[in-house]
């Protein structure tokens, strides 16, 4: 049994979650934990909302609410839309929680003491009308390297780079829109990247099960020059740079968000295990486990899912706060990163309300219809688009036509037939060879693709499989041997009853919720649907003759044009 570390893209607080976030996050991770949770690995799939920083502080100022409040608020939104979502992670915790805090202050300290920290007087902007300093996303301009005019202070949404908000052309205050700015000193705590350069170089190289989109972000930022970073920020929110004596004239500044964040994969699995632990103490050791080499981490495999806006942080922000403590800590071994997914082309947007959010997808179809879509078009390879008529001919074609049809039909004929119970007689023959000829290398597909992470493939096979069980019916048509050879029609029953099963256990990964119903539809269903092993010809032995089973309400709606045209009205189309 492998021992398997899920972390996903912590999302920020600032608001509920739009498809074009989870379908380069949350879904892919929860998706890949569910799969190696039913081959019988021991998963821990962490994530949790990222608290701090200006997303959070400008967020809360939006809506005139103290942002400790307003976190709080939004902590217990994310965690039901998660839930609804079918998101199965093992812990959902907050930056802003304490083991974060520790592990933050710890991890400086050790920064610090290996040489690795730097004081800086730095110049930053400075609002008169505001009063303050507009670190961030506090500030927007035009961004200097591809000319976005949208561009927040930190990191230019469009073009990736990472950005200094005294670099944006014809900058304001995101808070005012005043322009009445200037450049004042501050006193900063800097990370020398810049030193660790070989180290990170070395082990980038060594990674060779990195995709290229995350293998060439990488190497880019190395390329381009890696610059040392400021990790704090004159900001009120967030983990506080003065503690146990040490950075006394820091009171009043907090870590920058980017340098937390992370750390927080390993606070919310102190959460989980102080939460585990026997009545809960906040000395529990579970989680060294799964982070520490020298407590039994190094057999871990540890996978982390992300957009492609977050892979610099993890491939050498990250990184360097781990190697650079000195301490064995566990460092990713693969990154899936993922393009983007636009709305009509343009950009799914938080600040703009641009696109469908998790709320309103919910409000609309169960999470399965979401979760079959957007896992069928991860944004791997490219960017992809959303659309609703792409997403209703998807949902019509292959979870509606294909999928749900099969189930439909084979049970109800049954049902009509035979009364509501597994029928007997017949035998294995030829078609059934056929059937299991075609199906063995396509499971075998299936499963290689989701080990490899590629989302879209694995998603195109499981179709073929569904689609191979209707070829299969239309092929030795039930309905018509009936009347001539009842037993070949019990049998094909069977077979057809045995084929939900097997449907059921290898679609749990990407539509939980449905797989359960047609597994409950004949059999109890465990907590976790176990992988399919073996032989294939014993998978269908496990619908009995005999065995009384119930007809599920159709699966899968129709989505009918006159949807298409309300939501496309509710949402808003091209531009
Ligand atoms: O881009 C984002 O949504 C960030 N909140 C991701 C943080 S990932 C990790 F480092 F926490
Ligand atoms: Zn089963």
């Amino acid at each position: 049994m492998a021992r398997i570390l899920i972390t996903s893209g912590l999302p920020y607080i600032n608001g509920i979650k739009h498809l074009g976030n989870i379908v380069g996050s949350m879904l892919p991770a929860d998706v890949y934990a569910r799969f190696e949770r039913a081959r019988g690995n021991e998963v821990l799939y962490i994530c949790g909302t990222d608290d701090h920083g200006t997303p959070a502080e400008l967020a809360a100022a939006a809506v005139g609410q103290d942002v400790a409040e307003f976190c709080d608020a939004q902590y217990d939104i994310q965690t039901h839309l998660a839930d609804e979502f079918g998101l199965s992670w093992d812990h959902f915790g907050r930056t802003s929680r304490k083991p974060t805090h520790e592990l933050t202050q710890h991890l400086a300290d050790k920064l610090a003491d290996n040489g690795l920290i730097e004081e800086r007087t730095e110049e930053q902007v400075y609002s008169i009308d505001d009063g303050r300093y507009l670190p961030d996303r506090y500030i927007i301009g035009t961004c200097p390297h591809c000319g976005h005019e949208n561009a927040r202070g930190d990191q230019c949404e469009n073009c990736t780079k990472v950005l200094d908000p005294v670099d944006l052309i014809d900058a304001r205050s995101a808070i005012s829109g005043s322009t009445n700015l200037e450049v004042r000193e501050t006193k900063h705590l800097y990370l020398r990247q810049s030193k660790m350069v070989p180290e990170l170089r070395k082990w980038i190289a060594s990674q060779t099960s990195w995709p290229h989109l995350v293998s060439s972000i990488a190497n880019k930022w190395l390329d381009e020059g890696l610059q040392d970073r400021g990790i704090t920020r004159d900001l009120k929110w967030g983990i506080p740079v003065a503690h146990d004596g040490r950075w006394e004239d820091y009171k009043g500044k907090v870590f920058y968000v980017w340098f937390d964040a992370p750390i927080g994969y390993i606070g919310a699995t102190r959460e989980w295990s102080e939460k585990n632990a026997e009545g809960g103490t906040n000395t529990d050791t579970g989680w060294e486990r799964w982070w520490r080499t020298d407590k039994g981490a190094d057999d871990v495999k540890y996978v982390q899912f992300m957009g492609k806006d977050n892979v610099p942080f993890h491939t050498v922000g990250f990184p360097a706060t781990l190697m650079g403590s000195g301490e064995p800590w566990k460092l990713v071994d693969t990154i899936k990163g993922f393009n983007w997914l636009n709305y009509y082309g343009g950009k799914f947007s938080t600040s703009q309300q641009r696109g469908v959010f998790m709320d309103q997808a919910l409000d609309i179809l169960p999470a399965d219809y979401w979760r079959y879509y957007l896992t069928a078009n991860s944004p791997e390879g490219s960017d992809a688009s959303f659309t609703w008529e792409h997403f209703a001919s998807t949902v019509n074609k292959d979870l509606a036509d294909v999928l749900g049809n099969f189930v439909n039909r084979i049970m109800k004929f049954t049902a009509s037939k035979f009364g509501e119970k597994v029928p007997e007689g017949g035998e294995w023959g030829p078609d059934e060879d056929a059937l299991a000829a075609e199906l063995e290398p396509r499971i075998k597909a299936y499963e290689g693709y989701m080990e490899a992470l590629e989302f879209r493939k694995a998603t195109a096979e499981l179709r073929a499989v569904w689609a191979a069980g209707n070829e299969y019916l239309t092929k030795i048509a039930p309905w018509t041997a009936f009347k001539t050879d009842p037993e070949k029609a019990a049998f094909g029953c069977r077979m057809g009853l045995n084929l939900i099963h097997l449907f059921a256990h290898l679609s749990e990964p990407i539509i939980p919720a449905t797989a359960r119903k047609m597994h409950e539809a004949l059999l109890p269903a465990p907590d976790v649907l176990p992988w399919p092993g073996g032989n294939l010809k014993d998978m269908f032995q496990r619908i009995e003759p005999g065995l009384a089973f119930n007809i599920p309400d159709v699966l899968f709606q129709k989505i009918t044009d006159d949807q298409i045209a309300e939501w496309r009205t509710r949402f808003g189309g091209e531009e």
